[in-house]
């Protein structure tokens, strides 16, 4: 046992994407707030978001017309109270992005240009080109490095929640550069750590996606749910070298074309709404034509555009994609699905409230239930803004306690010194996850992976820690255990999980949700 260092804060922030740090900005000017985060501040999948975020600000449009949409898309799992909340509430933040100095692009009567995606009545998509979660992040990074109540704590990494009495206590972290383990005391704890897409080997994830927060809160006796349903991308660039670039779906939202290999046309056998159908469906369509064409790729057809528009719209995915050779205002992109977004996550309200007393969840770590079982375009960047806010408000209200707690404690260990490979048993669980947990599901297949997980998860959970790849497998294997385990107890397919062996939705038995939760002793 040691004795490990401890500092005090009024409120922590697990991660540094939109919902961390947006959060942080929220919240009263007079705390004490630290942002732990396990890479660099910059380093966040938020970063990455392509499309952009869906607002009802058009003509004709309005918040209920996008909560029928949200609602739809989610096939029968939303919250609507949450939805309410999202829809209601997206104007005034988008709003307070706009004062941030977040410079959308505008139409000549500089009004903010809306754009179409998938499953979407209307145009409603706020964009910066096809790099808006860059201008986001980058603009609110640079706000909340001038805030003097706010310190940031780069390559620290949240390994687990502590807590007294069910109530939140803070966090045990770990010093990368160090090397050492510290405790960050507070009463308030909020854990916007992002998804898991790393359990998958191919996904527009970057390689922190290991859902670390999601694994800190489970341990701890946090509830989570809705962990079944992971979304895939129907378009992510297909090449050698690259799997895992993301072609939005704004490019489909501006005309293009999805045609299998044979260069047919084919999402109107599908559905009415063509290419710009829910995900979900676009996926499974895809996955089925790669199917019977005997193919690895369909592909993405915006070839009728200039290349002055296509450079100018989507500059960043011209130029990554004419790196690669493909000229995409000549040549026909090849895509394939790939793992983009978890919708299940912490069970949060729209507060932010988790079943732990002081622990907070809020973006894609959390679920709220404004997914439901299909997340709908450009709603996600919104929710890291619009419950950020939300919890802002409520820690004015709440924290007029100041944590007392001791200022060190002592850690026992049992763990042992073992030799694994950590990069390939990470390798084998993304290749299991990827062919029996992804878009197509069954009893036998999920059972197989089971039973391979275990294997993995005995091997790695009880030894001794070097860094932060053992914390990240362990926590992944965890993960997929419990991805697993709840698309095994799904009897049924909705949204985006589809059990080839029960292939149709069942709202008698299946309209609700699974929660997985350990009661942890006090
Ligand atoms: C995209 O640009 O296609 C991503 C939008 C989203 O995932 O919400």
């Amino acid at each position: 046992s040691a004795e490990i260092e401890a500092e005090h804060y009024d409120i922590i922030i697990i991660g540094s994407g939109i919902a961390g740090v947006y959060t942080a900005l929220e919240m009263p000017d007079n705390y004490n707030i630290a942002i732990l985060t396990k890479e660099t501040i910059d380093i966040s999948n938020s970063v990455l978001a392509q499309g952009g975020i869906a607002v009802s600000l058009d003509k004709g449009d309005s918040p209920q017309l996008h909560f029928n949409d949200t609602i739809y898309a989610g096939a029968g799992l939303c919250n609507t109270e949450a939805v309410w909340v999202l829809v209601n509430e997206a104007a005034e933040n988008i709003e307070c992005l706009c004062k941030f100095g977040v410079n959308f692009d505008k139409k000549s009567s500089n009004e903010l240009s809306l754009t179409r995606e998938g499953a979407h009545s209307m145009n409603r998509i706020i964009h910066a080109g096809d790099t808006t979660g860059k201008e986001v992040c980058d603009k609110l990074i640079s706000e909340v490095r001038n805030k003097h109540n706010v310190k940031i704590k780069e390559r620290t990494f949240a390994i687990d929640l502590l807590t007294e009495d069910k109530k939140c206590a803070g966090v045990l972290a770990y010093d990368e550069d160090e090397g050492v383990c510290r405790i960050y005391l507070s009463s308030m704890v909020i854990c916007s750590t992002g998804g898991f897409g790393q359990i998958y080997n191919n996904t527009t994830n970057p390689e922190v996606a290991t859902g670390d927060g999601v694994c800190m809160a489970y341990r701890a006796g946090a509830e989570l749910t809705d962990l079944e349903f992971i979304q895939f991308h129907p378009t992510v660039l297909y090449h050698p070298e690259n799997k895992n670039f993301l072609i939005s779906e704004a490019v489909r939202g501006e005309g293009a074309l999805l045609k299998n290999i044979k260069g047919e046309r084919f999402m109107p056998a599908y559905h009415e709404l063509n290419e710009l159908a829910p995900r979900d469906v676009v996926s499974r369509a895809i996955f089925a034509e790669m199917k019977k064409t005997g193919s690895s790729c369909v592909y993405l057809d915006i070839t009728f555009k200039s290349r002055e528009y296509l450079e100018n719209r989507f500059p960043n995915i011209y130029k990554t994609c004419l790196g690669y050779g493909i000229d995409i205002s000549k040549d026909y992109i090849p895509v394939s699905p790939a793992e983009h977004y978890c919708m299940g996550g912490i069970k949060a309200d729209v507060f932010g409230r988790t079943s732990i007393k002081g622990f907070y969840a809020c973006g894609e770590a959390a679920c709220n239930g404004i997914h439901g079982a299909n997340r709908l375009a450009s709603n996600s960047l919104l929710e890291g803004l619009v419950f950020g806010h939300k919890i802002g408000d409520e820690a004015a209200a709440i924290l007029k306690e100041r944590t007392t707690a001791c200022n060190s404690m002592s850690f026992a260990s049992d763990r042992k010194e073992k030799n694994l490979d950590i990069e390939s048993i990470k390798k084998q669980t993304q290749d299991i996850m990827t062919a029996y947990v992804g878009i197509l599901r069954d009893k036998q297949g999920l059972s197989y992976a089971r039973e391979k997980i275990d294997e993995f998860y005995k091997l790695a959970f009880d030894m001794k820690n070097k860094g932060v790849k053992d914390f990240e497998l362990q926590n992944m294997l965890l993960l997929s255990r419990l991805v697993i385990e709840a698309a095994l107890e799904r009897e049924e397919s909705r949204g985006a999980h589809f059990r080839s062996d029960f292939p149709d939705t069942d709202d008698v038995n299946w309209k609700r949700h699974i929660v997985k939760g350990v009661e942890k002793n006090a």
